[in-house]
């Protein structure tokens, strides 16, 4: 599809909102995709998990408590996942915590929310739970395998996905020293290598420049930071306010 290959392709600086844009919206809510959309993000990600009766649907912690009204709803506290069903999850409230204006925002189903992105911009969904061959199946059902980037942190994961699906772009998420070595078991599988900003200088970029890679960094939200990372020639800076740091690194 001419939108990802225009994003695998571009030598531009690439915005991604995270959790949709959510220093404005709450987070992995359809208002929030739409507000990334709104500021102009070339890829909108979220995260995903899957309900007790397997429905994959966005939400980014191990427990309802933070981001919904689990608590009240169903009296009890730090309540997994996985413990509920769909119709259950699907009538919580994920705007109240976030500004009394997105009350009765609910989390939306998986597909509903690759939907509300593909229309205005590229989703890149990130794995939290489940298995690759219900995600690559639903990706296929919708014609959405060209279409968009999967990311996660669960390497076996992303090699399931390379594996069902070698067309998909597909990127893996780490949180430490980034080295060749490091990323030596993965990195022939994947497009981009999305890490944590701490660990990235102008040689951890070099290197994955060298497998033919691109480059994402995670949560920049600071425009001076972002700017530096770009100059040292990061491809993507992943973020919670996409208008302002798409400002500040697109010429
Ligand atoms: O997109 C990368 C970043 O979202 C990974 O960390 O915890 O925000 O899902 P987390
Ligand atoms: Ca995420």
């Amino acid at each position: 599809d001419a939108r990802v290959n225009r994003i695998l392709d571009t030598t531009e600086p690439l915005v991604i909102g995270h959790r949709g844009a959510c220093a404005f919206a709450p987070e992995n809510t359809i208002p929030s995709f739409q507000l990334a959309i709104e500021q102009k993000a070339d890829l909108v990600e979220l995260d995903y998990y899957l309900s007790a009766d397997k429905t994959p649907f966005c939400i980014h912690d191990k427990t309802y408590d933070r981001t919904t009204n689990a608590n009240q709803q169903w009296n009890a506290k730090k309540t997994k996942i996985a413990a509920k069903n769909w119709a259950d999850i699907a009538s919580l409230d994920a705007g109240s915590w976030f500004d009394a204006k997105f009350a009765g925002v609910h989390l939306p189903k998986l597909d509903q929310a690759i939907e509300a992105i593909q229309a205005g911009s590229v989703t890149l969904i990130e794995h939290k739970e489940g298995d690759a061959e219900s995600l690559i199946q639903l990706l296929k059902a919708r014609d959405w395998t060209d279409k968009l980037v999967v990311q996660s942190f669960d390497w076996e994961f992303v090699a399931r996905c390379h594996e069902l699906e070698p067309s998909l772009a597909i990127a893996a998420l780490g949180s430490d020293a980034l080295t060749a070595k490091r990323i030596a078991p993965i990195v022939d599988k994947v497009d981009v290598i999305a890490w944590n900003a701490k660990f990235v200088d102008r040689a951890a970029a070099e290197m994955v420049h060298k497998h033919g890679k691109k480059l994402f960094v995670y949560t920049v939200n600071n425009t001076q930071q972002a700017k530096e990372l770009v100059a040292i020639g990061v491809d993507g800076i992943i973020t919670d306010r996409p208008g302002e740091i798409g400002a500040a690194i697109r010429k």
